[in-house]
C-alpha cells in the first residue's frame, strides 16, 4: 500500500473519496461543499434525508453518478470534534479502508480535517493499514479477493494534487507503517492454525523478525528447557509431538546509558489449547489456535520497537508449548518444579497458560527490569467479568498502573483494572507442594493473576488478560472478525510514555 499526500476532494481521481468530518465542522466542511456543488446539491439533500449529524461511527455513502471520478464517497463522522483524538481519527480511517475493500477499490482518497499535521496524519494512515487487513492466505479460486488497496492519499479541503511531505509528516507515515505492519503481524500469527504455526515455527518467525531488524534472539528447544529447569513450561509441552520453545528476543538502543530503563515484555504462546488430559468440549475448541495471542503480540511489538528505536532496552520473553493429551502428557495430580524453584500441584491440565509463564516471568526477573508486563489468554473468567471487548488488567504498582492505562486509552484500547484479592490467594494453598495453580471456579481471572505473582519477585509488574479482546468472533473497529492484534499501540504507547 503506497501512501502518499495531496488532494482529496470532488475532482481527485481515485476509486474512493472518504471525508473525516465532526459534528460541529459538517454545516460548514469545504469538501462537503464542495461535493455537495458537483453534484448539483445532492449531498446536503442525503445528509438531511438520512439524517446523518456525523455522530462517532456513524457514515454516509452517496453514489456520484458519473459526477466525480470516483463513483462512490463516503462521509465518515468522528463526533464532537472537541472529543476527537488518535483512537477517533484511526478508527474513522479503519472505516475509511473497509469501505474501499468492500468497494474493490484499488485506491482512496481521504480527506483529513487539519493539513495533516502529525497527529493526525499517524493514527490516520495507522488505521487505513489497520482496517484494509485481511486474513487471506487460505483462499484459493474465486474466494481470493480480486482487488486490494494499493495507493491512499491523505489531503485536505483545497490541497494540491501532490503534496510533498515535510520531514515531520514523513516521519509520522514511516512511524504509522511500522506501528500498522506490526499490528498485522501479530494478527497474521493469531490467524494461523495451529497444524502450521506451532511452537518451532513461532520461535522460526521471532528469529526472521530479529534478524530482519537487527535484534537479538535466543531459542530454548525442549532439551534446553529441561537443561534451565523451566520445568512448567516442559510439563505443558509434554503431550505433544510438536516441541516446546522458549524465545528471547532483546532490543537495546545503540549508544550505551546506565539510566536507561529496562522492559520485560512476556506473552503466553500456547499454538494450541486442547485442555489436555483435562480436554476441552468440542464446541469453541477450535478457537484456541489463538491461545499464542500474548506471544504474538510480543513479536509484533518487537518488530515495532526495532524499527521506532525508543531510548528503552526491551526484552520479550516467550513461553511457546502445544496442549495436548497424550501418553506423555502431564496430569491432575502431578506436582512439578519450576525455574523460581517452588514446586506446584497440578488439579487442571487446561490452566496451562499460569505454568508457562510462571517459568517466564522467573527468567525475566532474573533481567532485573525496572517492569515486567505479561499479555495472556489466561481465562475464560476474564470473558465473564469484562465481556469479548474488554481486557483484565492487573498491576501490583499504582503509579505504573495509571500510567499504563492512561496509555491505553491514547491507544484506543478498553482495559479495566481489577483487584489483586489477597483472601482469595488461600485457594493456590496446597497439601502437598508449594502451590497448586488453580482453585475456587468463582473469581478465575483474579486467582490466575495471583498465581503469577508468584513468580514475579518483587518486581514492578502488569498482567494482561486479553482472552476477550485479543480473537473476536464479529468485526472491530479496527479490523476483520479473529485475531485484533489487541494490546501492541498501548505497549508501545506505553514506552512512549515511559521514554517522554
Ligand atoms: N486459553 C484458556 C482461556 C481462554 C478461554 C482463552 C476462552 C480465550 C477464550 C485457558 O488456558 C484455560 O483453559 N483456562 C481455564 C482455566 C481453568 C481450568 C482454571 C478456563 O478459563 O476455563
Ligand atoms: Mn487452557
Ligand atoms: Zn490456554
Amino acid at each position: 500500500m503506497k501512501i502518499a499526500l495531496g488532494s482529496a476532494g470532488a475532482h481527485t481521481e481515485v476509486d474512493l473519496l472518504a471525508v473525516l468530518v465532526s459534528e460541529d465542522e459538517l454545516a460548514k466542511n469545504g469538501t462537503v461543499d464542495e461535493l455537495d456543488a458537483a453534484l448539483d446539491g445532492a449531498l446536503r439533500r442525503a445528509i438531511k434525508d438520512e439524517e446523518f449529524t456525523a455522530k462517532r461511527e456513524s457514515s454516509l455513502t452517496l453514489q456520484t453518478l458519473g459526477r466525480c471520478p470516483f463513483r462512490k464517497v463516503v462521509l465518515l463522522g468522528l463526533g464532537a470534534s472537541s472529543k476527537v483524538g488518535a483512537p477517533e481519527i484511526r478508527a474513522a480511517a479503519a472505516r475509511a479502508a473497509k469501505a474501499a475493500n468492500a468497494e474493490k477499490a484499488a485506491s482512496l482518497a481521504i480527506t483529513l480535517r487539519s493539513k495533516a499535521d502529525a497527529d493526525e496524519l499517524q493514527p490516520a494512515a495507522e488505521g487505513v493499514a489497520l482496517g484494509a487487513y485481511r486474513f487471506t492466505k487460505y483462499f484459493t479460486g474465486d474466494r481470493r479477493p480480486k482487488k486490494s488497496i494499493e495507493r491512499v492519499q491523505f489531503g485536505w479541503y483545497h490541497a494540491k494534487d501532490s503534496v510533498k511531505p515535510s520531514a515531520e509528516q514523513k516521519r509520522a507515515l514511516a512511524q504509522a507503517e511500522a506501528v500498522a505492519q506490526s499490528v498485522n503481524l501479530t494478527r497474521d500469527l493469531v490467524n494461523e492454525p495451529a497444524n502450521t504455526l506451532t511452537p518451532a515455527r513461532l520461535a522460526e518467525v521471532a528469529v526472521e523478525v530479529a534478524k530482519k531488524h537487527g535484534l537479538t534472539v535466543k531459542v530454548f528447544d525442549r532439551e534446553k528447557i529441561r537443561a534451565e529447569g523451566m520445568q512448567l513450561l516442559d510439563a505443558v509441552g509434554r503431550g505433544s509431538r510438536n516441541e516446546p520453545r522458549f524465545i528471547h528476543l532483546t532490543y537495546k538502543p545503540e549508544k550505551a546509558r546506565k539510566s536507561r530503563k529496562r522492559v520485560v515484555l512476556v506473552g503466553k504462546g500456547l499454538t494450541f489449547d486442547s485442555g489436555g488430559l483435562c480436554i476441552k468440549p468440542a464446541p469453541g475448541m477450535g478457537e484456541m489456535k489463538s491461545d499464542m495471542a500474548g506471544a504474538a503480540l510480543a513479536v509484533g511489538a518487537m518488530n515495532a520497537v526495532a524499527q521506532l528505536k525508543p531510548d528503552v532496552e526491551v526484552h520479550a520473553l516467550i513461553a511457546a508449548a502445544e496442549n495436548m493429551p497424550d501418553g506423555d502428557a502431564y496430569r491432575p495430580g502431578d506436582v512439578w518444579g519450576s525455574l523460581d524453584g517452588k514446586t506446584v500441584e497440578i488439579i487442571n491440565t487446561d490452566a496451562e497458560g499460569r505454568l508457562v509463564l510462571a517459568d517466564a516471568l522467573a527468567y525475566g526477573r532474573k533481567l532485573q527490569p525496572d517492569v515486567m508486563i505479561d499479555h495472556a489468554t489466561l481465562t475464560g473468567a476474564c470473558l465473564v467479568a469484562l465481556g469479548t471487548q474488554t481486557a483484565g488488567f492487573y498491576a501490583n504498582d499504582d503509579e505504573l498502573a495509571e500510567t499504563y492505562l492512561k496509555a491505553a486509552k491514547t491507544a484506543g484500547e478498553s482495559m479495566w483494572r481489577m483487584p489483586l484479592l489477597e483472601e482469595l490467594r488461600e485457594g493456590l494453598k496446597s497439601d502437598i507442594a508449594d502451590l497448586k495453580h488453580t482453585g475456587d471456579r468463582y473469581g478465575g481471572s483474579i486467582i490466575g493473576a495471583l498465581f503469577l505473582r508468584e513468580f514475579i519477585g518483587d518486581a514492578k509488574w502488569v498482567h494482561l488478560d486479553i482472552a476477550g479482546p485479543a480473537f473476536l468472533d464479529r468485526v472491530s473497529a479496527l479490523g476483520p472478525k479473529g485475531g485484533t492484534g489487541y494490546g501492541v499501540l498501548s505497549f508501545l504507547a506505553y514506552l512512549d510514555a515511559l521514554t517522554a
